[in-house]
C-alpha cells in the first residue's frame, strides 16, 4: 500500500545522492543512507502508521496517516488536564444526560484528532454492547450521526467494535449502510475469517495481548521474535486475506516492543502508541519489507466459511483467545465506567447511566 505522508528523510536522501556519489561510490553511498534514514520513515515505505492514542498533541507530533482510541486510551486523555476544554464540551453539548456525554466526548477527541490526520480516527462502541448486535449497530449509528452534525464525513471514521459473534454481524449491517468498522478485540484466525465474511473496512489483530498471555503461561520475561505467537497470528491472517482476496485492510494492533513491529512491515496497517513511535524515529536503519501479497500467495491455505456455530466452535477451542477476548471486554468496560464517573463528577447534576440487564 503507498504511504503518501511527507517524508523529511527523503529530502536529505536526495542531497546525498547528488554530493556523496560522486566522492564515494554507490556501496558507501547506500550504507550512509541506511544510517540516516529512520527507522520509522524506512517501516511507512511499507505500511501505512496510525497513531494508537488519545493524546492530541502526540497525533500532531507524529502525523500518522489515520489515528485510533479505545475506552482506555480516551480515559487516559480524558484526566490529562491539557484536554479538559474537550471534556467539559461535550458535557455541556450532552445537557446532563451521561450516556449522551460518554458519545459526544468519544466524538469531540475524534474530530479533534481528524484535524492532525489525513485519513481516519477509529471510535469504539461501549464495551456493554459486545453481545448485543441490534445495540451495538444503533450506539454506532448515533456516534455516526454525532460526526456528521459537526461537518465529519462518514468517510473519515470506523467504528470500532470487539469481534464477537454479535459484533460481526452489527458490522456486517453497518457496512451495508456505508458505516465502516474497524474489528477489534481480535486475537484469532476464526474471528478474522468471520469479519472477512462479513465484509468489514479493517481487521486488528492484536499482538502484544497475545505475547502476554503466552508469557505468563509459559513463565517467562520475554518470546523471542522469531517465535512471538502475536507476530504469528497476524501474519496467518494476513496471509489469509491476501491469498483469497479479501478487500478487508490488516491493521497489526498492540505492541509491547518494536521487533514486532518490524516483524510486521509489509501489513497494509500498523497502529502503534507514541513510545513506540518515538523509538522508531530514534533508531536508524533498513527495515526489510516482511509481509507482502506475493509472499502470501506462495503457500495457498483453504478458505474456511464459519456459520455461528462453527465460529462459536473454532473461537472456544482457543483458549488464550477466549481469555484475552473477556478479559478485553471487561477492561474497556472498566475504564469506560471510570470515564463515566470523570464525565459525572465534572456534571454533578447529570443523570446515572441505565444498566442493562
Ligand atoms: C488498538 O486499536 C488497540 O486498542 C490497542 O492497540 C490495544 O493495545 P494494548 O494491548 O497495548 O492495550
Amino acid at each position: 500500500m503507498p504511504n503518501s505522508l511527507p517524508c523529511p528523510d527523503k529530502e536529505r536522501k536526495a542531497l546525498t545522492f547528488k554530493f556523496l556519489t560522486p566522492l564515494l561510490g554507490a556501496p558507501a553511498e547506500a550504507a550512509i543512507i541506511s544510517r540516516m534514514t529512520s527507522r520509522l520513515d524506512a517501516l511507512k515505505e511499507h505500511s501505512l502508521v496510525v497513531a494508537d492514542t488519545g493524546d492530541i498533541d502526540a497525533v500532531e507530533r507524529w502525523k500518522p496517516q489515520d489515528a485510533t482510541t479505545n475506552p482506555s486510551l480516551l480515559l487516559a486523555a480524558a484526566e490529562d488536564p491539557r484536554f479538559r476544554p474537550l471534556v467539559e464540551r461535550a458535557i455541556a453539548e450532552a445537557g446532563g444526560e451521561v450516556a449522551a456525554a460518554m458519545d459526544a466526548l468519544a466524538v469531540q477527541f475524534g474530530a479533534e484528532i481528524l484535524k492532525h490526520v489525513p485519513g481516519r480516527v477509529s471510535t469504539e462502541v461501549d464495551a456493554r454492547l459486545s453481545f448485543d448486535t441490534q445495540g451495538s449497530s444503533e450506539r454506532a449509528r448515533r456516534l455516526i450521526g454525532r460526526y456528521e452534525k459537526i461537518g465529519v464525513e462518514r468517510e473519515r471514521v470506523l467504528v470500532k467494535l470487539a469481534s464477537t459473534w454479535e459484533g460481526i454481524r452489527a458490522a456486517r449491517m453497518l457496512e451495508r449502510e456505508g458505516i465502516h468498522c474497524n474489528m477489534t478485540l481480535l486475537f484469532s484466525f476464526a474471528q478474522a475469517a468471520a469479519c472477512a465474511d462479513a465484509g468489514v473496512t479493517l481487521i486488528s489483530p492484536f499482538v502484544g495481548r497475545i505475547y502476554d498471555w503466552h508469557k505468563q503461561q509459559r513463565k517467562v520475561e520475554d518470546i523471542p521474535i522469531e517465535e512471538d505467537p502475536g507476530v504469528e497470528s497476524v501474519t496467518r491472517i494476513y496471509n489469509y486475506y491476501k491469498q483469497h482476496g479479501y478487500a478487508t485492510q490488516v491493521m497489526g494492533a498492540s505492541f509491547r516492543k518494536i521487533e514486532q513491529i518490524l516483524a510486521l512491515a509489509g501489513c497494509d496497517l500498523l497502529t502503534i502508541a507514541p513510545d513506540l513511535l518515538e523509538k522508531l524515529a530514534a533508531g536508524r536503519g533498513e527495515v526489510p519489507r516482511r509481509l507482502s501479497p506475493e509472499k502470501a500467495k506462495a503457500s495457498p491455505t483453504e478458505k474456511q466459511r464459519l456459520d455461528e456455530t462453527s465460529f462459536r466452535w473454532m473461537f472456544n477451542e482457543d483458549a488464550m483467545a477466549s481469555d484475552k477476548l473477556s478479559e478485553g471486554i471487561r477492561r474497556f468496560d472498566a475504564d469506560a465506567r471510570k470515564l463515566e464517573k470523570l464525565v459525572v463528577s465534572l456534571a454533578p447534576a447529570a443523570p446515572a447511566v441505565p444498566q442493562p440487564g
